[in-house]
């Protein structure tokens, strides 16, 4: 470690003044990876974009999410702000559905509802889940393999969570592509810059998805089955724990956590593997390496990249106070290349020992759908690496989306050797 100086020390302020952290720009979008490490090594808590303090090294993220003097940041009171703007038209229904979000609430209510549903994503309830979630994998690779191209995205990525959530929840899985583009809608919650329009867009969503749950849970009361679906009803009829309402908000949560998220787990990690031939020769030739290969996906390029918290009262750190009522947007995805932390963090190394990523954040929040993520993960990447022979990417130069909190693909377009359905 480079000792600090005074001469150092000035330079480094010079350039800390030129840093700057911007989601925005497409080459950070493209590769955030650089800025990352410019900002930690100069400017580890840096002061960005309307007063917000930017972390990038692993153990200030990891005190931040683990720290009870910050809370979420109350998502519903900036959608309800927004409604002032309106002329014929309120965020009324959107602020309500995420205001019982567990990312968006605190203790005790996020401990209550959180203690409800997480009986469902234990290893024990998700491991029956398997043969099912292999079947849905085996079935996507059947239509594609007799072709000799296909875009690992909307092929396979996309359809396979979507279809996980549907079946956990218990809804027809005909509906899939409704719900995984209403989710995909509703993702740009996490945004903090979208138009007035793109809040009115996922008010709208919001209002289709609470008709569709409303009316499958009217389905389920009259005929209860094994599923998640069913069970909250049985919490809400017995027990008077749930309301009607939550359930529908847990719903929604579960479409809009579960899925993007696995697309781009499933996503980065192929094109990882792609652009690293010998990993990717060495996960075939030893298929058990895949689950510290998917923790290293998970660690080299976070589904999700950022998460914010505000702070309820003046929290020091190193020589800088975070006063009460700041934002804090603690870069997972930086914290995951922290020299300090991972040896040689820019190499991607499916052998990785003490992976300990942040991918997943910590403390309270931590995800929920951890298990039943890495349980897709490895099947899904399993089939692609397994089945489809000689599998190449088509084209180099791909284009990340237009979001702030995910990295995801637009398209992985890839070519391979034909074979004949099993
Ligand atoms: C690669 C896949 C995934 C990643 C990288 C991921 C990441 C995260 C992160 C970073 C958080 C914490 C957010 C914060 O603290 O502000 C979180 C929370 C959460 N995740 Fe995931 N997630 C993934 C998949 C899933 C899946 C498949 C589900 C469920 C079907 C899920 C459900 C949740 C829920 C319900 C929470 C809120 C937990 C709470 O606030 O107590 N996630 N996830």
């Amino acid at each position: 470690m480079e000792p600090i100086t005074h001469t150092n020390k000035t330079q480094k302020s010079g350039i800390a003044k030129a840093l700057k952290f911007n989601p925005y720009d497409p080459a950070f979008r493209t590769n955030p990876y650089p800025i990352y490490h410019s900002l930690r090594s100069v400017e580890p808590i840096h002061q960005s974009f309307r007063g917000m303090w930017v972390l990038t090294r692993y153990a200030d993220a990891k005190a931040v999410l683990r720290d009870s003097r910050f809370c979420v940041d109350k998502m519903s009171k900036n959608v309800k702000h927004k409604s002032y703007y309106l002329n014929h038209q309120n965020l009324d229904r959107l602020a309500q559905v995420i205001d019982k979000w567990l990312i968006f609430l605190d203790p005790p209510e996020h401990t209550r509802l959180r203690g409800l549903i997480s009986k469902a994503f234990s290893s024990t309830s998700l491991q029956f889940l398997r043969p099912q979630i292999q079947q849905i994998a085996d079935e996507l690779i059947d239509k594609v393999r007799h072709r000799d191209s296909m875009d690992i995205i909307s092929d396979f990525a996309c359809p396979l969570p979507c279809n996980v959530i549907a079946v956990i929840l218990g809804v027809p899985i005909k509906d899939w592509s409704k719900l995984y583009h209403w989710s995909d809608e509703l993702s740009n919650i996490l945004d903090p810059l979208r138009s007035l329009e793109d809040y009115e867009h996922m008010n709208k969503v919001v209002l289709e998805f609470t008709d569709y749950f409303k009316s499958l849970i009217a389905q389920r009361q009259k005929n209860p089955q094994q599923n998640l679906l069913s069970a909250l009803i049985v919490v809400k009829e017995q027990d008077k724990k749930l309301s009607e309402e939550e359930i529908i908000s847990v719903c929604m949560l579960l479409f809009f956590t579960g899925e993007e998220t696995t697309v781009n787990l499933i996503g980065n990690g192929m094109l990882a593997l792609l652009r690293h031939p010998q990993q990717m020769q060495q996960l075939k030739s030893q298929p058990t390496l895949i689950q510290s290969a998917i923790e290293e996906i998970l660690r080299y390029d976070s589904p999700i990249q950022i998460t914010t918290r505000v702070a309820t009262e003046d929290v020091d750190m190193d020589d800088i106070t975070i006063r009460v009522g700041e934002k804090v947007l603690v870069a997972l995805g930086a914290a995951n290349r922290d020299p300090a932390q991972f040896p040689d963090p820019d190499s991607f190394d499916i052998t990785r020992v003490n992976n300990s990523h942040l991918a997943f954040a910590d403390g309270i929040h931590y995800c929920l759908g951890a298990i039943l993520t890495r349980i897709e993960a490895e099947i899904a990447i399993t089939a692609l690496v397994q089945q489809l022979p000689e599998l190449k990417l088509s084209q180099d130069k791909l284009e990340w989306r237009n979001k702030v909190a995910f990295r995801s693909l637009k398209a992985i377009p890839v070519i391979f050797k034909p074979t004949n359905i099993k």
